[in-house]
């Protein structure tokens, strides 16, 4: 008994050292200072005052389950009034699809061959920095930032990468579309050096435009499926010819707003979030409604026409497969804190990849990416890598023997 009290008060105290280390490096990869690119002096000083609030975290690891106090990316309770302000802000402004390209935009630089964050690009807030603003493909998103940075500003402990991907399925949702089952906690990129190149977003009119699709898509991991129920997103907004200079300047369906007036819809009702981009682009019948090269694609390429046929016949199936996809999508290259990341109220809990035996009982089949990330995930919980197995889970488990020797010297000792 007393060799047991005795591992429980090490224990513990191994517990701390490990996730006052990750707390360290957590605290070192978020510099306030250089972050806030359109924040003023003032907010920044008083951003780097506020305390953060701690919290009891869970983490599941290989060895046990270990809690300790630590803050997370962003703050849980927050990201809930947060997502009330995006609210106020989408009944006010009418702002649904700028919103939703933000969060797509800052998603979509993911290159699923690096694995070093944030070189691999992806939901990670780096699109805050005027460097990628400036990038061809981002023309126009500078109005989305101006949209969101009060709302940055009022809540601090939410970072951008969140708050991008907030808006963003927040405004799917507002505009009658299905719920997301998103989770939080991605982690900034600190400095405009941390920006990817330009040039990861796809281009909406080139030679081959499935080709093209499928190059840029595959990259960031994602199949034909998500390709074409992503592409649904153009059910809302319109194209500017003076920002990515398609579409018309304006059309009978966007000529009084609401919000700024002009430019070209895919659909009539392009504030309403439903199937019908898949039936007016598939009709081409109004002039009035745009249909790019690629999203013309979608109905000439055999294999994304099984899907696009089936989004245009059936709303619900485009409401199921988007949702998985969006939520896929808002994911891609994002480091999360806590490693499993934070469910908000309101939120069907993330969608995990179901365990299939088969698919792993052979040698040849490769590891999916959102198996790797899930066992990443599990070892940078406690500190560790897969590459690089944790020094702290060793000291737990020397800390563990020494116990049991000292309890069964003390049994055979009497
Ligand atoms: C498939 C490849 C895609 C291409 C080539 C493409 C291209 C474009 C272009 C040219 C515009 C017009 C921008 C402007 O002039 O302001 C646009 C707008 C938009 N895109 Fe895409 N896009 C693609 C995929 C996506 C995806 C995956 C999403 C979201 C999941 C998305 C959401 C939107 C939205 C909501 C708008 C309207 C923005 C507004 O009204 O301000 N797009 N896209």
């Amino acid at each position: 008994m007393a060799a047991i009290a005795a591992a429980s008060r090490i224990i513990p105290s191994a517990a701390s050292l490990s996730s006052s280390s990750s707390s360290l490096s957590f605290f070192a990869s978020r510099s306030p200072l250089k972050c806030l690119p359109l924040r003023s002096s003032h907010r920044v000083s008083r951003l780097f005052v506020t305390q953060r609030r701690p919290e009891v975290r869970v983490l599941s690891s290989g060895y046990g389950t270990v809690s300790a106090s630590k803050s997370f990316a962003s703050d849980p309770d927050q990201l809930k009034s947060a997502r009330e302000d995006i609210k106020e802000l989408l009944k006010a402004k009418f702002c649904h699809p700028i919103l939703i390209r933000l969060g797509w935009h800052d998603a979509g630089t993911y290159n699923k061959n690096i694995e070093e964050w944030p070189r691999r690009g992806g939901a990670n807030g780096s699109l805050r920095f005027e460097v990628e603003l400036k990038h061809a493909a981002n023309a126009g998103l500078v109005n989305a930032l101006k949209l969101l940075q009060p709302i940055k500003d009022k809540y601090s402990h939410v970072t951008y990468a969140d708050l991008f991907q907030l808006a963003s399925a927040t405004a799917v949702e507002e505009a009658g579309g299905p719920k997301i089952p998103m989770k939080y906690g991605r982690v900034d990129v600190s400095a405009p050096e941390q920006c990817p190149e330009e040039g990861r977003l796809p281009d909406a009119g080139p030679p081959s435009p499935a080709d093209h699709l499928r190059q840029v898509f595959y990259r960031m991991g994602l199949n034909d499926k998500e390709i074409v129920a992503l592409s649904g997103a153009h059910t809302l907004g319109r194209s500017r010819p003076d920002r990515s200079g398609w579409g018309k300047p304006e059309t009978k369906y966007t000529k009084d707003g609401p919000g700024a007036p002009g430019g070209q819809s895919w659909t009539a009702q392009w504030l309403k979030f439903d199937n019908s981009y898949f039936k007016d682009i598939k009709e081409k019948r109004d002039e009035d409604l745009l249909v790019l090269p690629t999203d013309a694609a979608l109905f000439e390429d055999p294999s994304f026409k099984v899907y696009a046929e089936k989004y245009a016949e059936d709303q619900e199936a485009f409401f199921s497969d988007y949702a998985q996809a969006h939520a896929k999508l808002s994911n891609l290259g994002a480091k999360f804190d806590p490693p499993e990341g934070i469910v908000i109220d309101g939120s069907p809990k993330p969608q995990g990849e179901k365990f299939e035996a088969a698919k792993y009982s052979s040698g040849k089949k490769e590891l999916s990416e959102a198996m790797k990330q899930k066992i990443r995930a599990e070892y940078e919980a406690v500190s560790g890598s897969p590459d690089k197995p944790s020094k702290s889970n060793y000291f737990l488990n020397i800390m563990i023997l020494i116990a049991v020797l000292a309890l069964l010297t003390y049994l055979f000792g009497n």
